[in-house]
């Protein structure tokens, strides 16, 4: 496995791999790496000659600056779990290598993108395709792997990949959760232990919903209320939306699916999760 911190590095592998006829997996991460990323990457290993892995906090994706300097962030302990796993090559810039210049590029697909993480967090999106766009652009990857964890994330990406024509095939993978049911998060490692159990509550009241029998309005609310009810958590937004369009709907039907941000304990940790419906 070979570390590259420069771009041109990079392109001159990727470009070697390129003319052998090597398909390229790029699985793009901002690291802390969990069971979670070790699927994605699973999965790229398998279904390509060649995988990329980037590991690269980005900093045009965050708009809180505490939460950019407090995100965890181990490229050692990183590494050995890729190169286990059969990686070829990682990727992990400098901010200064990424971002030779201040990056002015605008991305923007309303209204996948303005509702959710995007209305809360204002320059997440933007900054996500700034980031997406460069690795796809330096990779030229045949496939993308992201994890659906991220639910928004990929329906934005996948418009960027049609907007932009880009030939690769995007691969959605399914979240990854401990055994007690919490979704795996870099975010994670920033709980304590007695937050951890806490936090666990989130995804048994979004799977408990799916048994509740109600309309979606009272559904949406119920998980709310559930939730806040549970000591050191406090819900930011829960909607249900249209799987593809990530629209609210209002009545049951098919590509349903609910996504949640909570924050937990008292640092807080944000964390995101989502249930499919139907
Ligand atoms: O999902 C993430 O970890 C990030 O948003 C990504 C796709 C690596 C871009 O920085």
């Amino acid at each position: 496995m070979k570390t590259f911190d420069t771009v041109n590095a990079l392109r001159e592998a990727v470009i070697a791999a390129h003319a052998k006829g090597q398909t390229i997996g790029l699985v793009p991460t901002m690291g802390a790496l969990h069971a979670g990323h070790a699927s994605l990457v699973r999965r790229s290993v398998s279904e390509n000659d060649v995988t990329v892995v980037s590991v690269f906090v980005n900093p045009t994706q965050f708009n809180n600056p505490t939460d950019l300097e407090t995100y965890p962030r181990d490229l050692e302990a990183d590494k050995r779990l890729l190169e286990s796993l059969g990686v070829q090559y990682v990727f992990a810039p400098t901010v200064e290598e990424a971002y030779p210049e201040p990056d002015i590029r605008q991305f923007s697909y309303p209204p996948i993108d303005t509702v959710m993480e995007g209305a809360r967090r204002p320059c997440h999106f933007r900054g996500g395709g700034q980031v997406v766009g460069e690795l796809v652009m330096w990779c030229v990857p045949t496939r993308a792997y992201f994890g659906e964890k991220d639910f928004q994330q990929i329906a934005v990406v996948r418009a960027m990949v049609r907007d932009l024509g880009f030939d690769l095939e995007l691969v959605p993978c399914p979240i990854q959760r401990e055994e007690s049911g919490l979704a795996l998060s870099s975010r994670n490692a920033l709980l304590t232990a007695e937050e951890r159990q806490i936090a666990v509550k989130i995804s048994r009241v979004l799977q408990e919903s799916k048994t509740w029998g109600i309309g979606v309005e009272e559904t949406q609310q119920r998980v709310v209320n559930e939730i806040n009810k549970i000591d050191q958590l406090e819900v930011e937004y829960y909607e249900i939306v249209d799987g593809t369009t990530l629209q609210p709907v209002t009545e049951w039907r098919e590509d349903v699916v609910g996504c949640i941000t909570v924050y937990c304990g008292q640092r807080p940790v944000r964390l995101i999760d989502n249930v499919r419906y139907a």
